[in-house]
């Protein structure tokens, strides 16, 4: 029995958004202890993690596959410039080291965009779909934290030109459901949602080992 793509991935990758959302980075996050540092370099991978992904949207943007879901609105490369500028104020961060675990995120996007597009799909819909679920909790969080009253620094949250998020996310689920892909496919594609969690998750947890080191009692 043929599924539809947006009802397998969301099934097939509950367990590893668990996983996600239990990483000790995120709870920390959750909690409100996160520092300036440890968010503000939280962004410099997500910077590298979404140039990857829309320079490979704006590149396969007429694709057959991965072009259904091409949407400019979700772009957030210029969103997290202003606000690692905000963060960062006069210090170079385009030049800080990028941890391995956002290298390995990257270069598997570059890897799919060469061999296999539709694999960008599974990340598509990791990165987006979240930031417009989860993500907006985590703006109240980052707004707390860091005490932000002007709406300077959560730029990464805000999407200008998607007002209505729940009507965004039931036409962007459309869009794959109307994907000429074939069971084959389609669980390729789940794999790789899974594959992209994982990614995310290594990417929280190298943040969590390098800078939110927990107190020792
Ligand atoms: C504590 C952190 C998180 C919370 C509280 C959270 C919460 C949620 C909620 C409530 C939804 C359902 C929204 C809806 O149906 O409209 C959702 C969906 C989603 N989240 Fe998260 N999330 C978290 C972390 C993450 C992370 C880290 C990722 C990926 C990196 C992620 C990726 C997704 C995706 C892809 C969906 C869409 C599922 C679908 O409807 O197909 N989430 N999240």
């Amino acid at each position: 029995m043929f599924t539809l793509l947006s009802v397998r991935l969301r099934e097939g990758t509950k367990d590893a958004h668990r996983l996600a959302e239990n990483a000790p980075f995120i709870r920390e996050f959750f909690s409100g202890q996160l520092s300036q540092e440890s968010y503000r370099e939280f962004l410099v991978q997500l910077y590298s993690i979404y140039s990857a992904l829309e320079e490979h949207q704006d590149r396969y943007r007429m694709h057959a596959v991965f072009g259904k879901i091409y949407f400019p609105a979700l772009y957030r490369t210029h969103a997290l410039e202003q606000d690692l500028n905000f963060y960062y104020g006069n210090v170079n961060w385009r030049a800080l080291p990028l941890h391995e675990a956002t290298s390995d995120y990257v270069n598997r996007m570059h890897d799919l965009s060469n061999e296999w597009v539709e694999g960008l799909v599974a990340h598509h819909y990791t990165r987006y779909l979240g930031d417009l679920s989860g993500g907006q909790m985590l703006k109240r969080m980052v707004a707390k934290i860091f005490k932000l009253s002007s709406g300077d620094g959560l730029a990464f949250y805000e999407f200008p030109a998607i007002p209505d998020h729940v009507r965004f996310k039931n036409d962007y689920r459309v869009q794959l459901d109307v994907m000429p892909v074939d069971e084959m496919t389609v669980q390729r594609i789940v794999d790789e949602a899974n594959q992209a969690f994982e990614l995310n998750r290594r990417v929280f947890d190298s943040l969590y080992m390098k800078v939110a080191k927990p107190v020792s009692r």
